[in-house]
């Protein structure tokens, strides 16, 4: 049987440090019907803060843009979520997606944010064109 989409919930806001803690925030009380764990919601709020932080420093180079979430829940009790920006864009996905791989020269990162985000998720998928920005899916199955 098809699974139905129970809630549904769209975001956008702008793409600064500041809205890291806010967007982590909204998505773990949108969350708090389906009762988590406290795996659950660490693991949803580290994959958020993950996802988020990628579009503010990378996409954005800390200059500020749009980002769009997209949080769907389904009777299944699995959440969907979509993560967008419209930056830079990701030339060779692969590549980025390997452990410990970074562009940031100031050596503050330490590359895991996608591999992270892939471990504590149940699918995970990028697609990205450069110049026109980001898309992440991203799926958790709640207990
Ligand atoms: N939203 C994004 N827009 C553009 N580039 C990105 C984005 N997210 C990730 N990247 C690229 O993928 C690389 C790896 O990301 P990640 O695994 O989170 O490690 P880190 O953020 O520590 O560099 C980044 O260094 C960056 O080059
Ligand atoms: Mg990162």
């Amino acid at each position: 049987m098809k699974k139905k989409e129970v809630q549904a919930l769209r975001l956008e806001f702008d793409g600064i440090s500041e809205n890291e803690a806010f967007s982590r925030q909204v998505i773990s009380l949108f969350a708090a019907s389906l009762d988590p764990t406290l795996e659950e919601i660490s693991d949803l709020r580290v994959v958020i803060s993950e996802a988020v932080t990628n579009c503010v420093v990378h996409a954005y180079k800390n200059k500020g843009g749009k980002i769009k979430i997209h949080a769907r829940i389904f009777d299944d009790r699995t959440m969907k979520i979509k993560i967008q920006d419209f930056g830079c864009g990701i030339a060779d996905i692969e590549k980025c997606m390997e452990p410990l791989y970074t562009t940031d020269p100031s050596g503050e990162r330490g590359g895991m944010g996608f591999a992270i985000m892939q471990a504590m998720s149940r699918k995970f998928r990028v697609t990205s064109r450069p110049g026109i920005g980001t898309t992440l899916y991203i799926e958790f199955k709640f207990a």
